[in-house]
C-alpha cells in the first residue's frame, strides 16, 4: 500500500445489484479522481449526470449485470457487463474502484465475480475500451492475451476463461484473500 491509499477494516464483499441502487453507485463515482474518471469514461466531466448514474445502476436480467464491492454499507467499487446485441457470446465489461483503495485487490475481486456471472450466462468473451495511457488495465489485457480491434486502438476483446486463469495465476502469487481489505 502506498501513501495515497487507505485500508478498510470490514470484510469486502461483492453484491449483485437488483437495479436502481443509484445512491450507492453515486458514492463510488463521486469518489473518483479526475484521472480515474478520465480513464473510465474518456471524458473530463466532474460529476456524472443523473441520467448516466441511473444507467450505471441499471440491471437487465441475462443482459446486463452490475456488481458493487462493499465494506459494510460503504460501496468501494462498481463493475458491470452488458451483453452485445449482435454477438450474444460477447459482453462489454467496465470496472471502477475508489481511488484511495486501488492496489488492494478490489478490482480483481470484481473482475473475477463478473467473469463468473458471465460464464453462467453463456458469455465467453469480454470487450472493453481502455485508453493507451491506462497502464494498469493494459497490463491486465496483456495477461489475458487480449486482441486489439484493428479499427479502434482503444477496444480490446479477450476470453472470459483467459481472464479467470490470469486472475488465478496472479492472485495465487499474492496470497489473494489475505489482502488489507479482508
Ligand atoms: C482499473 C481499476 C478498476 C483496478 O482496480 P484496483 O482495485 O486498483 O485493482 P487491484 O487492486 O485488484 O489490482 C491492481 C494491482 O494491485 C495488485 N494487488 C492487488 N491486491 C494486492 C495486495 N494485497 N497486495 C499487493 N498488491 C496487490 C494487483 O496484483 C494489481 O497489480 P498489477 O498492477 O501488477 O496489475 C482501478 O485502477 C480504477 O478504478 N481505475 C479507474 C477506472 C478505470 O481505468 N477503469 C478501467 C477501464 S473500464
Amino acid at each position: 500500500m502506498n501513501s495515497s491509499t487507505s485500508a478498510v477494516t470490514a470484510p469486502v464483499r461483492v453484491h449483485a445489484l437488483a437495479g436502481g441502487e443509484i445512491a450507492l453507485v453515486r458514492q463510488v463515482f463521486d469518489s473518483l479522481s479526475d484521472r480515474s474518471r478520465w480513464r473510465r469514461f474518456h471524458t473530463g466531466v466532474p460529476r456524472l449526470p443523473a441520467s448516466y448514474l441511473s444507467q450505471l445502476a441499471n440491471v437487465v436480467p441475462g443482459e446486463r449485470v452490475v456488481l458493487l464491492a462493499m465494506a459494510g454499507a460503504r460501496p468501494l467499487g462498481h463493475g458491470e457487463w452488458t451483453r452485445d446485441r449482435g454477438q450474444r457470446h460477447t459482453a462489454e465489461i467496465a470496472l471502477t474502484v475508489v481511488d484511495d483503495l486501488h492496489g488492494q485487490g478490489i478490482g480483481l475481486m470484481l473482475a473475477d465475480a463478473l467473469a463468473s456471472a458471465a460464464s453462467h450466462a453463456g458469455v465467453h468473451r469480454f470487450a472493453c475500451h481502455t485508453l493507451p495511457s491506462n497502464d494498469p488495465v493494459r497490463r491486465w489485457l496483456a495477461r489475458c492475451d487480449a486482441v486489439a480491434d484493428p479499427g479502434d486502438d482503444t477496444r480490446f476483446t479477450f476470453a472470459v476463461a483467459d481472464l479467470r486463469a490470469a486472475i488465478r495465476a496472479h492472485t495465487g502469487s499474492l496470497g489473494y484473500g489475505e489482502t488489507a481489505c479482508a
